[in-house]
């Protein structure tokens, strides 16, 4: 009899973001501090015994999330995540995936490296392989820079290319609002837009350094010092490319905001507020000036990938 198994992975937001210049391997040193958000895409993974992988995507019930565009062949890393794992543990069986996507599309909150993460977990289990949760760590990495992070989870450092990570301690639960847009922007379009800015300024970005007023801010679960910290160096090439962006920015802080920060390489903006109830407040704002295509509201830091009962 074939089982049906689900695993849940998380969405993640950038609070500091700092970017070096381009290696000689095309990615750029970072030095990031993550935090997970549960807004969560879900995998399910259903062996079957003739090799074949095949993949369906839907939008999580209730959820504003888009699906268009998202690939649904090899290209999609949670079916790269399935075959580097059979090849991996010499699984011959194949697997039917579903994602219920709960993250929004080519948003910058790492919706498709959380498809990575649930789909190793997912498959990990449904095919009975005994990965460990090291080995699952060193598949995420292969897969992509942020894949590492969404299997962990919770507040972690990021560096090298974003998946060396170090956890990082964080006290009490954060609120934010999220607006996003049915345009996605692309991450090697915004990293290139980058570049471009930094030879034009023939100097490095900015300190490259953990933020000392970020790691306070979390310790002491203070939400309006961390508003006022938070960092991106691609927040300046993702307004260029998309500068509509600017008033969702600003609409924030009509909202009072305690911050408002492109996530990552965007386009989705991330407002951090006070409280869950500022956080409605924000998401109302926002939305009855029209600025997003869609507003969520999610909290953090949440946990790491993880299995989950139907
Ligand atoms: O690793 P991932 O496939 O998620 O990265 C997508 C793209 O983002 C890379 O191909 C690269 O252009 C850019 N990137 C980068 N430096 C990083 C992470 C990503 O230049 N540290």
């Amino acid at each position: 009899m074939t089982r049906t198994v689900r695993a849940k992975a998380p969405a993640k937001v950038n609070l500091q973001l700092t970017v070096g210049p381009r290696r000689a391997d095309g990615y750029h040193p970072l030095v990031t501090v993550f935090q997970a958000l549960d807004l969560w895409e879900v995998v399910e993974a259903t062996p079957r015994t003739d090799g074949e992988i095949t993949l369906a995507v839907e939008v999580a019930a209730g959820s504003p999330v888009d699906a268009a565009g998202v690939p649904l062949d090899h290209t999609n890393l949670a079916w790269k995540a399935a075959e580097l794992l059979a090849r991996t543990f010499g699984i011959t069986d194949g697997v039917d995936l579903r994602i219920l996507k709960g993250v929004p599309t080519a948003g910058g909150m790492a919706g498709g490296s959380a498809d990575a993460a649930a789909a190793l977990v997912a498959c990990a289990e449904a095919w009975d392989t005994g990965a460990t949760r090291g080995e699952l760590a060193a598949m995420a990495a292969r897969l992509g820079a942020d894949v590492p992070f969404s299997l962990h989870g919770h507040t972690a450092v990021g560096l090298g290319r974003g998946d060396e990570l170090t956890p990082a301690m964080s006290h009490g639960e954060f609120h934010w609002v999220l607006a996003t847009q049915t345009e996605g922007l692309s991450t090697p379009a915004v990293f290139q837009e980058f570049d471009r800015r930094l030879e034009a300024r023939e100097q490095a970005a900015s300190d490259f350094e953990v933020d000392g007023a970020i790691m306070r801010a979390l310790m002491a679960g203070d939400a309006v010092a961390l508003g006022q910290s938070l960092l991106n160096d691609l927040e300046g090439p993702a307004l260029s490319l998309m500068p509509r962006l600017e008033e969702v920015l600003d609409a924030a802080e009509a909202a009072e905001a305690c911050g408002a920060i492109v996530s990552g390489s965007g386009p989705t903006v991330a407002a951090l507020a006070r409280s869950r109830q500022h956080a409605l407040a924000i998401a109302a704002h926002l939305r009855a000036s029209k600025v997003a295509d869609a507003v969520l509201t999610a909290s953090g830091p949440a946990s790491g990938t993880m299995l989950v009962q139907e």
